[in-house]
């Protein structure tokens, strides 16, 4: 039977890649709600998303009739649907709903962060609630981050984490014996901006609860840093371990306030996407999912294969307790200081639920191997995001 599969967030890195997954399932029709923005309409925004899926215009023409556009906005009540038959003809008919969009930038300011993550969140769960009770909607997957827990060290269990404020964040800080005696109060606070994005999809997860209680189904799904495609290496969006390439590539720095040892855990977007579709489409338990990888890697290994493919000096890292700040001119300061927390940091995930979900359908991650980030790299290069020196 056809399925009306909503999504927000399909022009982004992940929900385009999720719209992809969608289509590929011939079964569906895909609904994206998108904004206009610098002067393109929504509707045009997603065909020039969308065709990049097709390798030939004939394919694209052939799925076109799949897909509808719905011009809107979460943070605006409706979503922003102005038009109100327009909006009780979607209520009747989506299925299944895919949240993923998000202001992703981990240091907005935090009330920008909380009116797109939160107050966003709210509105598609209300239209959501709609839907159930009007309609035929059977599941919500609400994507949030394997970053809400807001942790720095332990493990990320698959449950919900109490509302966390920055401020307990600071206390931790100051009580690590790493980050708490070398760290000026100027850096920590720097830090703590770092934890708006967190805290919002903290925030939007403690929603979530509330309208499973009002009987709506919602998975929570928690992707850990996205990384491009496990084939091809494509990505449309340069977060995280992307930055630091680019900050190591430019600044050539001989000494890093680094633990090599850090564990660092990185997802290709397709897996991500098959994950969560499948999961998506056949969960009814209102669950919380990590969707991070098996095997985390470790930052010693990621800067190895990056300084050999891109022929950077691979800088020595020395774990933040160790490292003298003073070291730093106030310029890589400024740089570094994004990075630290999380270079000297160290988490590990709960991964049950995930597993026994996904081992129903015989999923597999691709190993996140030499060859792997090459490609990951290759594709960097392609883009001109660095320029190979060797
Ligand atoms: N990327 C990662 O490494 C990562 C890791 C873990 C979790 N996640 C989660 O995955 C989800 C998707 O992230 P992403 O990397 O795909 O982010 P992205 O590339 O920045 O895409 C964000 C999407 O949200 C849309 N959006 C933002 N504000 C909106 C609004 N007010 N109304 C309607 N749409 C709005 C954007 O639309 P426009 O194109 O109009 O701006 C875009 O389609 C997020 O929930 C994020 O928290 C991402």
């Amino acid at each position: 039977m056809t399925k009306n599969i909503f999504v927000t967030g399909g022009t982004g890195f992940l929900g385009s890649n999720l719209v992809k997954t969608a289509l590929e399932d011939a079964d569906n029709k895909v609904i994206l709600l998108a904004r206009d923005k610098a002067g393109n309409s929504a509707e045009k925004r997603v065909s020039e998303v969308i065709k990049t899926f097709y390798k030939k215009e004939d394919e694209y023409t052939r799925n076109k009739s799949r897909i509808e556009v719905v011009k809107g906005d979460i943070t605006q009540p409706y979503l922003g649907i102005e038009n109100r038959d327009r909006r009780e003809e979607l209520i009747k008919k989506i299925d299944i709903i895919f949240h993923s969009a998000a202001l992703t930038k981990f240091n907005a300011p935090l009330s920008q962060s909380r009116m797109i993550n939160v107050e966003g969140t709210e509105n598609l769960l209300k239209f959501a609630l709609d839907c159930k009770k009007h309609g035929r909607l059977k599941n919500v997957a609400h994507i949030s981050t394997s970053f809400s827990a807001m942790k720095i060290r332990g493990c990320v269990f698959e449950n919900f984490y109490k509302k966390s404020k920055k401020l307990t964040v600071l206390r931790f800080l100051k009580k690590s014996p790493v980050f708490g005696k070398i760290l000026n109060t100027q850096f920590l606070f720097t830090q703590l901006d770092y934890f708006n994005y967190p805290q919002s999809k903290l925030e939007a997860e403690l929603l979530v609860k509330k309208y499973q209680k009002k009987g709506l189904i919602v998975s929570i799904f928690r992707p850990s840093a996205i990384i491009g495609n496990s084939r091809t290496g494509e990505a449309s969006d340069f977060n995280a371990m992307y930055l630091l390439l680019q900050v190591l590539n430019n600044m050539t720095p001989e000494e890093v306030p680094f633990n090599k040892d850090t564990p660092i855990n990185l997802v290709p977007v397709d897996s991500v996407s098959k994950a969560i579709y499948l999961m998506g489409l056949n969960d009814s338990n209102s669950r919380i999912y990590n969707i991070v990888h098996p095997k985390s890697i470790s930052l010693g290994f990621w800067m190895e294969q990056a300084s050999k493919y891109f022929g950077f000096v691979n800088p020595k890292a020395i774990p933040l307790g160790k490292f003298d700040m003073g070291k730093l001119t106030n310029s890589e300061k400024k740089i570094f200081y994004p990075f630290i927390m999380v270079a000297n940091s160290n988490i590990s995930y709960d991964i049950r639920n995930a597993k026994s979900f996904l081992d129903r359908y015989s999923f597999e991650w691709p190993n996140i191997d030499k060859e792997l980030l090459e490609c990951m790299f290759k594709y960097c290069e392609k883009v001109n995001l660095l320029i190979r020196s060797n």
